[in-house]
């Protein structure tokens, strides 16, 4: 930030405005990981204060089309020049069309669309629609991640998130990831009908992909059972894992489908609900019954066609699934030099998780890729587990440089590690 004299702020700066007034934890946090503070964003990457510039493979998933990608800010600035927010009194155009896009590329009946802003504001919107069209239960996986609002929370399975705010919703039940016959047994067990939510693949629990043929037998569950199956691809849609969808991957159809992050393309903040008409009716009868303000703003809605269309002419979701097989394997070789300190590498698409033996090890890796000038987040479900999620968009340079990174952290972690020191539990 630049004041009227074109000063930039220093870091001390930036940590003292927060430490005073966005809280202490963050803080500390900061100062302790010597966070720099950002600046600019590029396609992959990311400038700081000092002109640093970082290969971006963190955002928690946002940036599938890297940062300040062309065509979404184009679209954006001329949106911005015409009308950005919506009179709500009268149609807009733009949210229709986005409707209309991600309708489209949704699986077969999935045709009604609910914008909102957060991707718990999707799932709180899932779990009310589960409620308004008669499931009066909740089941969710254990170690899913589902966002930080009351209802999203409940079915966040981490309890350092869920502790202070307890009760929380009631009717909830946990069931093993990628075990459909405890799902199964779990709705036999209880005579009400339930709404299931659930990831295709676990991204804030660690990456956890479930086993082949999950989502076929969870969705054959649901049907036995008259229960709503809820997809959440907050993190896994459009695109990500190397398929439109996590579920496509496997032909499924959920009755609601999730969709954020990656969808305003690096650019705006917007979540959508896809539903079959059945899942929707509640707001089918009835407008008001579930809204929002800012929910589907035109700069939202153009955000949203602009970067379905983008993903579409530059073949993203192609390219996503080819770069994440070749991501996959250069790092699982490379990993390989220390399997006492890295237990896995797994992933699907551009939806990588590397498993480190030890919490304190995830944080070396960290700081070694950043050291390495790539930035990597840690899951929020699993401390152990470093998250590498690039952008679509990686060239082959880009792609290089991210691999010679990760080579350079382990070495890094090889080097400052005892590894005759004992296993430590995860918490
Ligand atoms: C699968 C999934 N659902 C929901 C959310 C919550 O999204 P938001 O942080 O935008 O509320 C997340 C965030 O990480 C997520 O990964």
């Amino acid at each position: 930030m630049h004041d009227l004299n074109g000063r930039a702020d220093t870091v001390a700066e930036v940590v003292g405005r927060y430490r005073r007034h966005l809280g202490q934890a963050a803080a500390d946090i900061a100062e302790k990981t010597r966070q720099p503070v950002e600046s600019t964003g590029e396609g992959a990457w990311i400038t700081d204060s000092a002109g640093r510039r970082y290969l971006d493979c963190g955002g928690y998933g946002v940036f599938l089309l890297g940062h300040s990608h062309p065509d979404v800010v184009g679209a954006l600035q001329r949106q911005l020049g015409t009308r950005a927010l919506s009179t709500r009194s009268m149609l807009s155009a733009e949210l229709a069309l986005a409707a209309e896009r991600l309708a489209g590329i949704a699986p077969p009946g999935l045709d009604y669309v609910y914008f909102g802003t957060s991707g718990a504001e999707a799932v709180e919107t899932a779990l009310k629609l589960g409620r308004a069209t008669g499931h009066r239960r909740v089941i969710c996986a254990k170690g899913g991640f589902h966002g930080k609002t009351l209802g999203a929370l409940s079915i966040t399975d981490r309890l350092i998130y869920q502790r202070p705010f307890k009760p929380l919703l009631p009717d909830v039940s946990t069931v093993p990831f990628g075990d459909a016959a405890a799902l199964a047994g779990e709705l036999a067990a209880d005579s009400r009908r339930a709404c299931v939510v659930l990831e295709p693949v676990q991204g804030e629990g660690g990456i956890r992909i479930p086993p082949p043929g999950y989502l076929r037998e969870v969705r054959d569950a649901c049907d036995r059972h008259g229960a709503m199956l809820v997809l959440d691809e907050v993190q896994t849609g459009i695109g990500r894992l190397g398929a439109w969808w996590g579920c496509s991957i496997e032909d499924v159809v959920p009755d609601v489908l999730l969709a954020g992050k990656g969808l305003g393309g690096g650019c705006m903040p917007v979540s959508a609900v896809i539903a079959t008409d059945r899942a929707f009716a509640p707001i089918n009868r009835n407008a008001r019954v579930h809204s929002s303000t800012f929910g589907g703003s035109p700069l939202a809605a153009v955000a949203v066609t602009t970067t379905l269309d983008v993903i579409e002419r530059d073949d993203l979701v192609a390219r996503s699934e080819r770069l994440g097989d070749r991501l996959l394997a250069e790092f699982t070789e490379i990993a390989a030099v220390a399997p006492q300190l890295i237990r896995e590498v797994r992933g699907r698409g551009l939806l990588l998780g590397i498993e480190c033996a030890r919490v304190e090890l995830a944080g070396a890796l960290l700081g070694g890729l950043s050291d390495a000038g790539v930035i990597a987040t840690a899951t929020l479900g699993s401390d152990i587990v470093v998250r590498i999620s690039p952008p679509a968009i990686l060239s082959d340079a880009e792609f290089a440089f991210l691999c010679a990174g990760f080579r350079s952290a382990v070495r890094e972690l090889v080097a400052g590690t005892d590894v005759r020191s004992g296993p430590h539990s995860e918490n």
